[in-house]
């Protein structure tokens, strides 16, 4: 048998992009509640009003003028309002999770459901909705993997102090941490502290108004605090917990074996690795260190800050594995393909998705291994998939064999690095087991789902929920213990 019997078979989504329920239940806006839709070619856009009061907005990996407030209107559609209404579904969807064999189910909590300004103020009708969801999941033998903060920011925090730059967050974080650890602790053993932490350098996603290296290694030291934090509160309040954190894994490959390229992908692949640095071994590696003498960053640290970081390091990897990357020291010779988060490099061996990501699945095992053999810790990819244009067809079946090919080849490449690797490999959770928004372009017409969501990019449809071939196909595999793709 090549998969563990405990394998955690799953799915996995995010509040901001699956929920839905804008404002429903005492839930305060979010700074992703202000990202319009977009598309392969047209960038999400961030709605704001300036200090004088004007309607603004910039793309949404851009900066924001000192004082600007997130801004939404009445006319505009945002994606996350109504995304694809789990708050409204979530019965009906956990019946299909548990059809499909589900072992775990990765969801994000909402931190402006549950602290409406990010506050210390707390929303009981946001607790008891989850409260709600972990219950239907437990009913249904499937183990809640919870993301405590995915991709937002309550509104409130970005607007007024700045979001993850001020030390203050990191402290209404805390409070977050300590209420959802206290009410799930019965209920919920799995969680990660940040999704993707290294893409976390945005006004959408944290909140920062500017995004010079400054400002986002400043904030990114307070996520590492932030983290360390939690880890050492949630061990205390259940010491079964297990607190991973989550990392967006791209490996760097050289585009020649010239020296340049070799140690061009070395340093492409240490900024990701940076993250886990700190949070697997609880401190920052020394190549960072020299970075920030170079360009002239200082972080600001407490008293404590580095013991903490050391003490709260976390029990498990999680990272997602979409594509790989090629690096080279002459990059304005290289043709630049998709990535949601920021454009990768054309590999000519590879095919790729519509949306320009290319398709490695050997890459995955390669990730697999390096992670593994450097910091010898469990393993868990919370996502991989592929987005893709699903047509309906006339009688109303989604054959979607693009989506099976792509789960058959990585699937393949986690069982070699298990069998043939020795990787503990803990579980799998793939990206949007249900449709949902894409966080990259905001489109529901890249859909990722094992369950098809009837809507589209402007939020019209019925939502009505359709299983796609991939259904039974993702079904056998968890029945059989990925023996079977
Ligand atoms: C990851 C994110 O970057 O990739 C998810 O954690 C995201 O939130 C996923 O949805 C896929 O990207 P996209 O842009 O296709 O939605």
């Amino acid at each position: 048998m090549s998969f563990p019997s405990n394998f955690l078979w799953g799915g996995a989504t995010a509040a901001n992009q699956y929920e839905g329920g804008y404002l429903s239940g005492g839930k305060g806006p979010s700074t992703l509640d202000a990202i319009t839709g977009g598309s392969h070619d047209s960038p999400r856009m961030i709605t704001y009003q300036t200090k004088e009061g004007t309607i603004e907005r910039v793309t949404r990996n851009q900066a924001l003028p000192e004082g600007a407030i997130g801004y939404i209107d009445e006319e505009t559609y945002y994606p996350s309002h109504v995304a694809t209404d789990f708050y409204h579904h979530y019965k009906e969807d956990i019946a299909l999770f548990a059809e499909m064999g589900f072992k775990c189910f990765r969801l994000s909590i909402s931190w402006a459901r549950i602290c409406p300004k990010g506050t210390k103020e707390v929303n009981e009708e946001g607790l008891a909705f989850y409260d709600r969801v972990f219950d239907e999941l437990l009913a249904n033998n499937i183990e809640p993997v919870v993301t405590i903060n995915h991709f937002d920011i309550p509104m409130y925090l970005a607007d007024t102090v700045d979001g993850w730059s001020d030390r203050q967050t990191i402290d209404n974080f805390l409070f977050f941490c300590e209420t959802i650890f206290k009410r799930y602790k019965e209920k919920v053993t799995y969680w990660m502290t940040f999704n993707e932490i290294n893409f976390l350098r945005s006004w959408t996603q944290i909140g920062i108004h500017q995004n010079d290296s400054q400002t986002k290694y400043q904030a990114a030291h307070h996520l590492f605090v932030a983290s360390a934090k939690a880890v050492l509160l949630g061990k205390k309040i259940n010491p079964d917990f297990q607190i991973g954190m989550m990392v967006a894994y791209i490996p760097s490959y050289p585009l020649s074996c010239r020296p340049e390229d070799v140690l061009a992908a070395l340093q492409f692949n240490r900024e990701q690795e940076f993250y886990i640095d700190v949070q697997v071994r609880g401190y920052y590696p020394a190549h960072k260190l020299k970075q920030f003498e170079r360009e002239g960053i200082t972080i600001k640290k407490e008293a404590g800050d580095d013991e903490l970081l050391s003490e709260g390091t976390v029990d498990y990897i999680g990272f997602s594995y979409y594509m790989s990357t090629v690096a080279t020291a002459t990059p304005e010779n290289v043709t630049y393909v998709g990535g949601n988060q920021m454009p990768a490099v054309k590999n000519p061996y590879l095919e790729e998705s519509e949306w320009g990501w290319g398709i490695d699945p050997v890459g995955l095992r390669i990730s697999l291994s390096a992670l593994y053999d450097r910091y010898h810790v469990p393993l868990f990819i919370v996502e991989n998939g592929f987005g893709a244009v699903d047509i309906v067809e006339a009688d109303g079946t989604i054959q979607d064999d693009y989506r099976i090919a792509y789960f058959q080849k990585h699937i393949q490449a986690m069982k070699e690095a298990i069998t043939l690797d020795g990787v503990d490999l803990i579980g799998y959770t793939t990206w949007g087991c249900i449709d949902l928004v894409s966080a990259g372009t905001g489109e529901m017409k890249k859909r990722y789902g094992f369950i098809h969501v009837d809507m589209d990019d402007n939020g019209h449809g019925t939502l009505k929920r359709t299983k796609k071939k991939s259904f039974d196909w993702y079904k056998k595999v968890i029945a059989s213990n990925g023996e079977e793709l």
